[in-house]
Parts: structure tokens; C-alpha cells; sequence
């Protein structure tokens, strides 16, 4: 099968990595990609916000098979457009990719489908909202409606501090994300990610994974895209993955169908874990980024038969072979991020790093200039390792870092640590 991924992240380097070990993948095309992603398959600049410069390329390109990585394709219609084309796809379409690009929305249908989330309440004018939060009291979460690159979320402990994000989100801080906000209830608990797949009737659990938003080590500091992330999660044992599927994740999917959008594609779910009952904190209608590099170090080319499956229908007859093992991914960041950083210096000692199914330095934001890989991100590189224990991945993973020669970049050096207490 002639296959095209769009993206240009870790997350996509991953995927690439994945699908190429797949015996069914002939050729490879990620658009646009980066300097890792090169290496291993053709790059193709591509505005993939343009569904139908998409279709046209796909086309051309006799491509049989689309996986989008990332929400902005999704949820301009991407996947719909394929789908119009005849071209079969990987991703929901942007009605359903409503379950991230709305936070609003989200909540509506988890009351529809009894699905357990934070009580909450929608906003469109700024005295109404900070009557809201002054009626609840602190803590308390804002949140702009919009898609807000992971930046939209003010968790205020104190009503100042919300009142505070009310006046920036209605000022524009967040652009048309935050001409609506959405005020939630604070809960409290344990963090953990659940990804599923769904093809509109059955959905498919094929992994779960815990990452660190916050840039500095002992989780301090301002929020990130994440700094790394491991799989398996210990707090989402199969007693919670099981109520997660039968009290959130399948009431969600049934009531999307029931409406007349079903959900095809990989659903990540947040929740919050207290005392074994899971809610849900928000839908993601992707993978994570850098949850799936750990991801697809443990799926391996699997990950490929399983989003064919999904984007064909057949979940039903689909199984996860799983082994009993752990991932964990590292991410390398330019000094600053995730405030200002500097572009363009070079990454050294790449070339020295193993290239297994056991260890792999996935690009999340590089590029090749003069035959050199350059820094062009705030996230540039994740060092992803899988083991029989959580502190073999570890290891391996940080042994890795320590073989990268990039003095303007760094890392926390404490992923995982959760976990690998509880592991010991
Ligand atoms: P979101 O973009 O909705 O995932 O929010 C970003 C982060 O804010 C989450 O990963 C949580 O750590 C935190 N958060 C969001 N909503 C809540 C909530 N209702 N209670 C506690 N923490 C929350
Ligand atoms: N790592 C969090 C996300 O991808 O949204």
C-alpha cells in the first residue's frame, strides 16, 4: 500500500516508524515532515490544512491509505474530503473532531451520555462568568472553548486568578478561542491517558500512558506540550480501564453515532483517577504528542494493521497483541521553551544513537541545513526507549540523551518518576 501520513512532529516520526515496519506498507510519504522523518521515508511540503490540495495530492500520488496526525487537518474536514474522494482515512471527520475543537460541545454530550466529567458551566460574557466563579469559590478551572494549542487552561486556585483569566480570555489573550469559556468544577485525583480506537461501533483499547506537562524536574514550573510521557500507566489498572470504557469512553461513542457523527480514528481520553473511579478531564481526537512515541515503541508495525482496521471498519475482528513491557519517551527541548527560544543551532552525535525496536530518537522539530540537523522547535527531539521494566526503558532512553551533543537544548531528567517509585 502506497500510505501518506500528515504532521511534522515526534508524534508522526513515530507513527512513520511504525507503519514502515509493517511488511503491507510499499511507500512512505509524510507531509511535511522533518529531518528525522527524511531518513526514513520521502517528505513532501504540503499545506495540510487545505483538504483539498490534500485530496489532490493523494491522488496523484495513488495513495491508498491517509493517517492525520494532528487536530487543526481534522478539524478543518481533512478527513471528510478523503473520505468524499473515495480515499480511505484514518481520523475523524471535523464534526466528530468537535470532541476536542470544543470544549462546550464535549460537555454536552458527556451529559447526554451520562459519561462521568467536572460539573460545569459555558460563558459567552465576562460578568456572567465571574459571577459564576465568585458563586463557586476556588479552586477552579477557566478554560477558552476553542482550540487553544494546549494553552487555554487556567487552573486557579484562587478567584483572583480566575477572575484574571476571564478578563484575559474576553480580551483576546487566546484569540476566537476565548470569545467562549467554559468554567469548570476543580477536581482532584491522578492523571492518566487512555487511547482507544473506534471505527463508529466498536471501540478498541490499545494502550494507556502518563506525561509530564510541566518543564521543570519534580513537575515545576509553566505548563508544556509535555516533556515526556511513559506506557504503561500504573493508576489506570484494567479495573479502571474498564470502568473508563464502560462508563465514559463507549457512552461517548454511543451517543456520538446516536447523533449522527460516528467517531472513526484514535480517541484519547484524559481522566482523573481518585479511588479507582475514573472522570474525564477532555477528549483528544489524536494521539498524544509525546505519548504516542512510547506508544508506538510498545505497538510496534501492529499499530499499522490496528488504524487500517479501524479506518476499514473491521475493530470487531481486531486484536491488541500486547507484551508486558514498558516505554518511555524523553523529550529534548530548546533552552527557553516553552517561553522565547533560539532557532537554528546544531544537533551533534545523532548518528551514534542505536536504531531498534528497543531505542529510537524520534524529530519532533528539526531540519537539515548544509548536511547539519538544526534545532527549529521548541520540542526537538524525543529519546524513546522500551524495556521489561519502566527503569530498563529509562536507562536506555537516557543514555541516549547522553549521547546527543546539543548544548542549546535540555531535558527534565526525572520522567517517569511517579511510576518508577511505585515500581522500585
Ligand atoms: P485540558 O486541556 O482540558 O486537558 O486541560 C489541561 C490540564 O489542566 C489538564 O491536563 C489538567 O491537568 C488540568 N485540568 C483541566 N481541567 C481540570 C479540572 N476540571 N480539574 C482539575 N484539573 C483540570
Ligand atoms: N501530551 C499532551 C497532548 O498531546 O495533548
Amino acid at each position: 500500500m502506497n500510505i501518506l501520513i500528515l504532521g511534522s512532529g515526534g508524534r508522526e516520526h513515530a507513527l512513520a516508524w511504525a507503519v514502515l515496519q509493517n511488511p503491507k506498507c510499499d511507500r512512505l510519504i509524510v507531509a511535511p515532515g522533518n529531518a528525522g522523518i527524511a531518513q526514513i521515508a520521502d517528505c513532501a511540503a504540503l499545506d495540510i490544512l487545505d483538504p483539498g490540495l490534500v485530496v489532490t495530492f493523494a491522488e496523484e500520488n495513488a495513495i491508498d491509505f491517509v493517517i492525520i496526525g494532528p487536530e487543526a487537518p481534522l478539524a478543518v474536514g481533512v478527513a471528510d474530503r478523503l473520505r468524499e474522494a473515495g480515499i480511505l482515512v484514518f481520523g475523524p471527520s471535523a464534526a466528530a473532531a468537535r470532541l476536542e475543537a470544543s470544549k462546550s460541545f464535549t460537555k454536552e454530550i458527556c451529559d447526554a451520555a451520562g459519561a462521568p466529567t467536572a460539573a460545569w458551566g459555558h460563558f459567552t460574557d465576562a460578568d456572567a462568568a465571574k459571577a459564576h466563579v465568585r458563586a463557586q469559590g476556588a479552586p477552579i478551572v477557566v478554560k477558552a472553548d476553542g482550540l487553544a494549542a494546549g494553552k487555554g487552561v487556567i487552573v486557579a486556585m484562587t478567584e483572583n486568578e480566575a477572575i484574571t483569566a476571564i478578563d484575559d480570555m474576553f480580551g483576546g489573550a487566546f484569540g476566537g478561542a476565548g470569545t467562549e469559556v467554559v468554567i469548570e468544577e476543580f477536581m482532584e485525583g491522578e492523571e492518566a491517558s487512555f487511547f482507544v480506537l473506534c471505527d463508529g461501533e466498536t471501540v478498541l483499547p490499545i494502550g494507556t500512558a502518563q506525561d509530564h506537562k510541566r518543564v521543570g524536574d519534580g513537575d515545576t514550573g509553566p505548563n508544556t506540550g509535555g516533556m515526556g510521557a511513559y506506557s504503561p500507566a500504573p493508576v489506570l489498572t484494567d479495573a479502571v480501564a474498564q470502568r473508563a470504557l464502560d462508563e465514559i469512553v463507549r457512552p461517548t461513542m454511543a451517543e456520538m453515532t446516536r447523533r449522527g457523527m460516528p467517531y472513526q480514528g484514535v480517541l484519547y481520553a484524559g481522566l482523573m483517577i481518585k479511588d479507582g473511579a475514573p472522570r474525564l478531564v477532555e477528549y483528544n481526537v489524536r494521539f498524544g504528542d509525546p505519548e504516542c512515541q512510547a506508544l508506538m515503541m510498545r505497538l510496534g508495525a501492529q499499530a499499522f494493521d490496528l488504524m487500517h482496521a479501524a479506518a476499514e471498519g473491521r475493530l470487531k475482528d481486531t486484536e491488541v497483541n500486547w507484551a508486558d513491557d514498558h516505554a518511555m519517551t524523553v523529550v529534548l527541548a530548546a533552552r527557553g521553551y516553552p517561553g522565547e527560544y533560539a532557532k537554528g543551532s546544531v544537533i551533534r552525535g545523532l548518528d551514534t544513537l542505536p536504531e531498534t525496536s528497543f531505542a529510537m530518537c524520534f524529530h519532533a522539530g528539526t531540519a537539515l541545513r548544509d548536511g547539519q540537523v538544526v534545532a527549529t522547535g521548541g520540542r526537538v527531539l524525543n529519546a524513546t526507549a522500551r524495556g521489561a521494566t519502566l527503569a530498563e526503558a529509562r536507562d536506555r532512553a537516557y543514555a541516549m540523551v547522553d549521547a546527543i551533543n546539543w548544548p542549546e537544548g535540555f531535558c527534565r531528567r526525572d520522567i517517569g518518576w511517579r511510576a518508577l517509585d511505585a515500581e522500585g
